[in-house]
């Protein structure tokens, strides 16, 4: 590379600060300048070492991340930037670091308000190693067609249209980022384009100053009119003029200084940026315009006239031969990202899968159609809740509480039954609450707790068709198959499980019409008289109840009450309610600090050897 280049096509850099929407537009603008390699060859983010996935055009690639700049440094010796990313709480040590590092020549600082005594170390520190810093308080810059820092330019349609993707021949230097894309518009309209912009930054100290990337413009032959755009305040405006008149700066330079509405304040006025404030004449935009203008330099009369001042001097140089418009050439096409080409309506895709029950997409999440909040204000209780989630509709009330009544009466039924057993020994050996929790579910099944749904369909299906109640006991004798929802380990005709008692009572007063329930009293009536346990339990009598409810509440049709029992909501209902006696003992024996359960060995039968 020339001494008065700091970037071109095969410049290498090192990105501070895992970032990955500026390290993503670099990269698009390295595809679109049709750049051989991408631009970033490594990232450094202290704690997060490991690899970046970006996209080069369509391509997806992956980038090292270091935890720190000599470890990248170490290992990309052809990197000569670091651009840094860091906030200003950041920025300082890898700034000093990179700057010591020998590959690293330009290192850009993006950070607002980093400490002025800080800034004045890394620039001292600069000099001294005779690197260069762009920044701090920057967008940073671009060599156009070939190497672009950050979000220097503005989005790819800015780039696109402001032809930053192919050099042209206007170097530009300005204070504001800002100020830079808008005159790098202005400059694609007027002329035949950027050969380099940069942004030095606005604060008081900048790392470079509009003279140094002047005069590195003056030096460069592909740069044939400059441009720089400076503000009130400092007086870097002067030591312009003075290497003007010392023929340092010879070609054509147009000039201008923001800020000159600041006149109209009485008080001294500070602008956006740090440095922007004049407290001496001298420092106020309108003397550095006046003075700008005295020593030859090209000074519009207004902002407004620059546009034609530009095209006005593109044009003489044109005129008097001094050069040729470089020619315009293709961008290469940017494939678009999905989302957006989804958002423009360009793509678009089969879903993976459905869902009618609820959504996250709004600004609400919905049960249903219904946001939480109105589930909230309407005072729903969880009857209603599984009545949107689970029936997508709103039960009527003796439906919803009918739910509730079954969550409150079978969340638990002690500690010996398998569920909160099994849920007890794991917890005791050592598991977490959801694991412990998951161990006691996994029991609940035809035997335990989860004879709800095989309840459903064989009374509904005896019911239906009209089979005499005793002639099913009959048949299911004969099938091999024990009755699920009946018989019970403990509770008997002597010994009634209340559970039961409760939700006939409520079924037989709330429901329309309980022909399921009447039906299987009848089985259970059949069942007592072979041996007094064999009752309708817990189980059978959701099940017929769940029928029941289902029937009479209008709300179903016969396709949808089919499908419910087909698909299996009693068993569902079980273990929701069962959850909450599981989780109990679970805390209960963590609060306990219960130590690992072993089995007593003179509780098992061994039967080993033949035979067995
Ligand atoms: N239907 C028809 N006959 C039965 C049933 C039944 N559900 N359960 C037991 N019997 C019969 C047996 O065939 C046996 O008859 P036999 O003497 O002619 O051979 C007799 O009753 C005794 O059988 P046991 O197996 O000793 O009964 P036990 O008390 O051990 O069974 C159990 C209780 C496991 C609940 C059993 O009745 C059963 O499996 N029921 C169906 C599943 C069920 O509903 N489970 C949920 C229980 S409630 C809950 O867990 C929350
Ligand atoms: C329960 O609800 O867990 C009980 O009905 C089961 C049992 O074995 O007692």
């Amino acid at each position: 590379m020339k001494p008065y280049q700091l970037f071109d096509q095969d410049t290498q850099a090192l990105f501070y600060n895992l970032k990955a929407t500026p390290i993503q537009r670099m990269l698009d603008f390295d595809y679109v300048c049709r750049r051989k390699k991408p631009s970033i060859v490594g990232v450094i983010h202290p704690g997060r070492s490991g690899f970046h996935k970006a996209f080069f055009g369509a391509v997806e690639i992956v980038i090292p991340v270091y935890d720190r700049v000599g470890e990248a440094v170490r290992h990309h010796p052809q990197a000569s930037v670091l651009i840094n990313f860091a906030s200003f709480r950041s920025s300082f040590l890898p700034s000093k670091e990179a700057l010591l590092a020998p590959s690293i020549k330009v290192v850009a600082i993006v950070a607002e308000d980093i400490p002025q005594r800080q800034t004045r170390e890394l620039i001292a520190l600069a000099q001294q190693q005779k690197k260069t810093i762009i920044g701090p308080a920057t967008v940073g810059g671009i060599v156009a067609g070939k190497f672009r820092i950050g979000y220097a330019g503005g989005m790819m349609e800015n780039i696109i249209k402001a032809k930053l993707y192919r050099p042209g021949s206007v170097g530009l230097v300005s204070k504001s980022g800002g100020m830079m894309n808008e005159l790098f518009n202005i400059i694609a309209r007027t002329t035949d384009g950027i050969s380099e912009g940069i942004a030095i930054g606005g604060d008081t100290f900048p790392g470079s100053t509009l003279l140094d990337h002047l005069l590195r413009y003056e030096a460069n032959p592909n740069i044939h009119l400059m441009i720089a755009l400076s503000e009130l305040g400092g007086r870097d405006e002067y030591d312009i003029i003075k290497a003007r008149k010392e023929k340092k700066l010879t070609k054509p330079l147009i000039m201008w200084v923001v800020g000159t509405s600041a006149k109209i304040f009485p008080w001294e006025v500070q602008f956006g940026h740090a440095g922007a404030k004049a407290g001496k004449e001298e420092e106020g935009a309108e003397a550095k315009n006046k003075a700008l203008r005295a020593a030859g330099i090209i000074v519009p009369s207004s902002f407004a006239e620059l546009e034609s001042t530009i095209q006005e001097q593109f044009q003489k140089l044109i005129r008097e031969g001094k050069m040729k418009p470089k020619q315009d050439t293709q961008p290469a096409a940017l494939p678009l990202d999905y989302k957006d080409a989804v958002k423009k309506g360009l793509v678009r895709q089969a879903t993976s899968f459905t869902t009618t029950i609820s959504s996250d997409v709004g600004e609400e999440a919905t049960y249903g159609t219904m946001p939480i909040s109105d589930v909230v204000a309407k005072g729903y209780g969880i009857g209603e809740v599984i009545g949107l989630l689970w029936f997508k509709r709103k039960l009527p009330s003796n439906f919803s509480k009918f739910l509730e009544m079954c969550i409150v009466i079978t969340a638990d039924h002690g500690p010996a039954v398998s569920g909160a057993h099994n849920a007890i020994v794991a917890a005791r050996a050592g598991k977490d609450v959801v694991s412990s929790l998951c161990s006691g579910l996994l029991t609940i099944g035809p035997r335990f707790g989860g004879a709800i749904d095989d309840a459903c369909r064989y009374f509904k299906q005896a019911c239906d068709a009209h089979v005499p109640p005793v002639q099913f006991v009959e048949d299911m004798k004969k099938k091999g198959i024990l009755i699920p929802g009946i018989g019970h380990r403990v509770k008997s005709k002597r010994n009634p499980d209340k559970r039961v008692e409760l939700l006939k009572k409520y079924g037989l007063k709330h429901f329309a019409k309980t022909p399921y329930l009447h039906y299987a009293l009848e089985v259970e009536k059949a069942t007592l008289q072979k041996a007094e346990n064999l009752i309708l339990n817990v189980d059978g009598c959701i099940a017929v109840l769940l029928l029941d409810a289902l029937m009479s509440s209008g709300a179903f049709s016969i396709k949808e009450i089919d499908e419910i029992v087909q698909i299996g909501y009693g068993n569902a209902l079980f273990a929701l309610a069962r959850s909450i006696g599981l989780i109990g003992h679970i805390l209960d024996q963590k609060r306990l600090k219960s130590e690992l359960y072993r089995h007593p060995t003179e509780d098992i039968l061994y039967l080993l050897g033949e035979g067995n």
